[in-house]
């Protein structure tokens, strides 16, 4: 096969590419950044999604689309830009795929668009209401997604991902920043009271997650992808500080102005999964064994920036 993988530079996609190389895949990366290795198999083409990517698209079997401004506080920062590269950005992958070889696309959305939930746990169709500039801009192309299903009949997934963590994560996501804090021998600070609930995913389910959808997703259908073991933020922090063996404690910090605003920060996500699960696909990491192996790495790790994925 080969493949296309769209943001193929970032935390998600560099260990997606090894996986798919290392599967014996040929796989061609577009991304704005440079990518970190070489393989015989790999091709990197420096270029925008929001390009005319016709021409990189002619001789692939299917594409993963991950390239996206991300996270909630960086599109906030650049609204317009996250609006054109997760919007006309993805809308321009599909668009360039008409008329290829693209058999499927497997497109990376988020747990951000359902916003706060109103069931529990969250099934694709539950009720999607996102709170952030991000989640939006996710939600707007998977309805574009839809349309191209529908009026062309291609043949695309949604993934919605939930709270993805590793090795090599940028250093502006909670796992890292709690991580390098205690490495540091300082305290991680928890907004608002730490009760908020999450579903940490480590990043080798992500990847098979996603390879599970490529291969047997149901045309045009939505799938979560994620870890089912419920954590608040207080005892993500204190199993952090336990696994590294330091006496410290969590300071909570609550929500205001210097934080994080209580109308921004959802307080329970967690996820169904029985829909992918009924494709044969189940994680592996649990969350105390997957954050092990992250603190590990980024305690042989800590300074290295260069070998962070921003
Ligand atoms: N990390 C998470 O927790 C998480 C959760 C849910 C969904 N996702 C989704 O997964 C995907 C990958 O996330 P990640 O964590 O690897 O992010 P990342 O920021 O590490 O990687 C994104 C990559 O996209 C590239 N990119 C940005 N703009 C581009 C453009 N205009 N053209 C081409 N490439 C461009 C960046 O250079 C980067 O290499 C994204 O679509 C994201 O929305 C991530």
């Amino acid at each position: 096969m080969k493949i296309l993988v769209t943001g193929g530079n970032g935390f998600i996609g560099h260990t997606l590419v090894r996986h798919l190389l290392n599967e014996g895949n040929e796989v061609k990366v577009i991304d704005i950044k440079p990518i970190k290795f070489t393989h015989p198999k790999l091709e990197f083409v420096k270029k925008s999604v929001l390009e005319d990517i016709r021409w990189e698209m002619r001789d692939c079997d299917a594409v993963y689309h991950l390239a996206a401004e991300l996270g909630v506080i960086s599109s906030d920062r650049r609204p317009l830009n996250t609006l054109a590269v997760n919007i006309d950005g993805t809308v321009n992958v599909f668009r360039c795929a008409l008329g290829t070889g693209v058999k499927k696309i497997v497109y990376t959305s988020s747990s951000e668009v359902y916003g706060e939930a109103r069931e529990i746990p969250l099934k694709e169709d539950s009720p999607k209401s996102p709170v952030s500039i991000y989640g939006v801009s996710k939600l707007a192309a998977e309805m574009y997604s839809k349309g191209y299903v529908q009026e062309y009949g291609m043949d695309i997934n949604p993934v919605r991902l939930f709270n993805v963590y590793g090795p090599g994560q940028g250093s502006d996501w909670v796992m890292p920043i709690f991580i390098q804090k205690v490495l540091n021998n300082e305290e991680p600070v928890v907004f608002g009271d730490g009760s908020q609930v999450r579903c940490f995913t480590y990043i080798a389910d992500i990847v098979s997650g996603i390879e599970a959808v490529m291969k047997k997703g149901l045309k045009g259908e939505a799938y979560n992808i994620a870890n089912t073991d419920q954590i608040t933020m207080k005892k993500l922090a204190e199993l952090i500080i336990k696994i590294s063996g330091k006496k410290l404690n969590p300071k909570i910090a609550g929500f205001g102005k210097e934080t994080r605003a209580r109308e921004r920060e959802i307080m329970t996500r967690v996820p169904s999964i029985e829909k992918l699960k009924s494709l044969g696909w189940k994680p592996e990491i649990n969350a105390e064994e997957g954050i092990k192996k992250t603190y590990e790495w980024y305690k042989s790790n800590l300074g290295k920036e260069e070998l962070f994925y921003e």
